[in-house]
């Protein structure tokens, strides 16, 4: 019996695949690489000794999934694979709607076709638009404000919908908050596409002098010190939940939708002068105006996560920008 890992070359599906490793599952990864590259399964196979079985699978490709769970005796599956920047997927909303969404059915039916009823779905606290406070709790209001947190949203009501018809089915859709952060090692850690959009990885291109100061969004925020507050969580963190949620829906029937983060927030400032302390050098920003879409605040309820899967994130923001900036130096040019 193995775990199928849709997307398992990526940031935070080849940390999954690692830790999925080290518990003793049977992994096969299917990806098509378009934010990732075979290299990432070289890294996998250095830290675990272990080469998982591959596919080079895009998950609209019917036929190349039949062949994948027609070869395999597929137990369950964590599916990452998914485009996820939120920019771009405002200027390309039907790209988005298509990979994200027609391709997840597409894997949902093939699924179906070989009687494979339990799933880990990768959502994100992104569909809970502008939060009414913080913590935010599962059963908060769900909004979206991009197409990206939609195609995860329509993704959800799917899956809930797949369990409702069919008492077989067992599915936890997982919301994570701000992952960042690098395996100890520095052999897998986050490798964007371009010039980054989210925080901490463009801190990283100016901690590697990529990029000559860290532009600030806004420093007019109800916050602490004006900047943005996220959930910064350890990407190591998180893989580990994803054991715990895996565990979870193969003992239990029906579905069920939980935050991962640390239930702490830290404003973009913090996070720059943790940074600082990790590379051991000063690192220049500059405050501009705010970005559109962004809220002021957002923080996990870890509650659920802990009374369901008895997880709960163990890094701190040190050892988050510590394991960053040390795969940064290692690989200045990315994987
Ligand atoms: C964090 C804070 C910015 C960049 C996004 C997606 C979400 C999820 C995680 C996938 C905010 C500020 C940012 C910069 C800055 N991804 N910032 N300068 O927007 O909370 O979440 O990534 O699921 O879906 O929306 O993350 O890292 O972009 O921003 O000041 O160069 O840093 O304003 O306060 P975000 P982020």
């Amino acid at each position: 019996m193995s775990i199928l890992v849709t997307g398992g070359t990526g940031y935070i599906g080849s940390h999954t695949c690692v830790e999925l490793i080290n518990a003793g599952y049977d992994i096969i990864i299917i990806d098509n690489f378009y934010n990732s590259n075979i290299r990432v399964l070289d890294r996998i196979e250095k830290i675990t000794n272990i080469r998982p079985k591959f596919y080079e699978v895009d998950i609209l490709d019917k036929d190349s999934l039949d062949k994948v769970f027609k070869e395999n005796d597929i137990q369950a599956v964590i599916h990452f694979a998914g485009y996820k920047a939120v920019g771009e997927s405002v200027e390309k909303p039907l790209a988005y709607y298509h990979n994200n969404v027609t391709g997840s059915l597409t894997l949902y039916e093939v699924m179906k076709e070989y009687n494979c009823n339990t799933l880990v779905f990768s959502s994100s606290a992104t569909v809970y638009g502008s939060p009414k406070s913080c913590p935010i709790y599962e059963d908060f209001p769900v909004s979206t404000t991009n197409p990206y947190g939609s195609t995860k949203l329509v993704n959800e009501i799917i899956l809930e919908d797949l369990c409702k018809c069919d008492e077989n089915m067992s599915i936890l859709s997982l919301r994570y908050f701000n992952p960042i952060g690098a395996h100890e090692s520095g052999l897998i850690g986050e490798v964007p596409n371009g010039i980054p959009n989210n925080l901490v990885p463009y801190i990283a291109r100016v901690a590697n002098k990529q990029s000559e100061y860290v532009r600030v969004f806004g420093n007019d925020y109800p916050t602490r010190d004006g900047t943005g507050i996220r959930d910064y969580i350890h990407v190591v963190d998180l893989a580990k939940g994803h054991i715990a949620a895996l565990k979870y829906v193969l003992e239990h029937k029906g579905y069920d939708k939980i935050n991962l983060g640390t239930g702490n927030g830290y404003t973009v400032l913090e996070v720059i002068k943790a940074y600082e302390e990790a590379c051991g050098f000063e690192l220049a920003y500059e405050i501009q105006g705010r970005r559109s879409g962004d809220i002021a605040e957002c923080y996990a309820s870890t509650k659920k996560a802990k009374e369901l899967l008895d997880w709960e994130a163990k890094y701190d923001i040190k050892k988050m920008c510590q394991d960053s900036w040390n795969f940064t130096k290692m690989n200045p040019d990315g994987i």
